[in-house]
């Protein structure tokens, strides 16, 4: 159920990296580059294209990619910290379920999703600390070979894959496959972005339709 909030709030923000752009500023940007003719949902191709029927936006922000998942015929539900993310997203799509709260905190316990998307480097925009809080969580929302994807730049200071792949390891994830962009141009070793799947530990799962088996380190 979606909750009426003041635009101005932000639950749990304490320690988190500030969006300097935020609300419907922040989606105009990408409409911008939408203009030019950048391709702008990869994020919702690359989810698409894994054949499930439901997703958790996981730090939606202003629904960019929801939004295109739900047109393209996918069940999702958003959640954000940020109302005035929120606000655009409800305004831009209110029939959809969006949702205020903080992913370390949020109560996923009831419902279970075939994706959990972390898009857009929500991963590095979480308050420092709390990422393994956030990876666990999001984990026990999964279906039985259900995947958590996330797409965030590297920062041999800040988070690797190697850190990320233990966040997923302690929250009972292995890794499925990486890629370094949406576009799923092949990983190596040292790039500076990468897009990860991970699925519960042992699960056998289908990726782009073929069987997989998430098993730990395959980079
Ligand atoms: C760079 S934006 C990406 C938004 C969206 N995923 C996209 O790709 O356009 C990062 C988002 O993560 C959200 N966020 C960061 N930490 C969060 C947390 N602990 N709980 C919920 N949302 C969080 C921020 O509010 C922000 O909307």
């Amino acid at each position: 159920m979606a909750e009426r909030v003041e635009e101005d709030e932000q639950v749990g923000m304490a320690g988190r990296r500030p969006l300097v752009v935020r609300g419907d500023d922040y989606d105009q940007r990408f409409q911008e580059l939408a203009q030019t003719g950048v391709d702008v949902h990869g994020e919702a191709s690359f989810v698409k294209v894994l054949g499930r029927r439901s997703v958790l936006d996981a730090g939606c922000g202003t629904g960019r990619v929801a939004i295109e998942l739900a047109h393209r015929g996918m069940e999702v539900v958003g959640i954000d910290a940020d109302a005035a993310m929120l606000a655009t997203a409800r305004r831009r799509a209110p029939e959809l379920d969006w949702r205020l709260a903080d992913l370390t905190t949020a109560d996923l316990s009831a419902e279970s999703f075939d994706v959990v998307l972390l898009a857009g480097n929500v991963m590095i925009f979480l308050a420092p600390g709390t990422e393994a809080a956030v990876v666990a969580n999001l984990a026990s929302a999964l279906r039985p070979g259900g995947l958590l994807v996330a797409g965030f730049q590297l920062d041999e200071r800040g988070l690797t894959v190697e850190i990320y792949d233990d966040l997923c390891r302690a929250g009972g994830l292995s890794l499925v496959q990486r890629y370094a962009t949406w576009d799923r141009e092949p990983w190596r070793v040292g790039g500076g972005y990468a897009v990860s799947t991970h699925a519960l530990a042992g699960d056998g799962v289908l990726v782009d339709g073929e069987p997989e088996r998430a098993q730990g380190a395959r980079r």
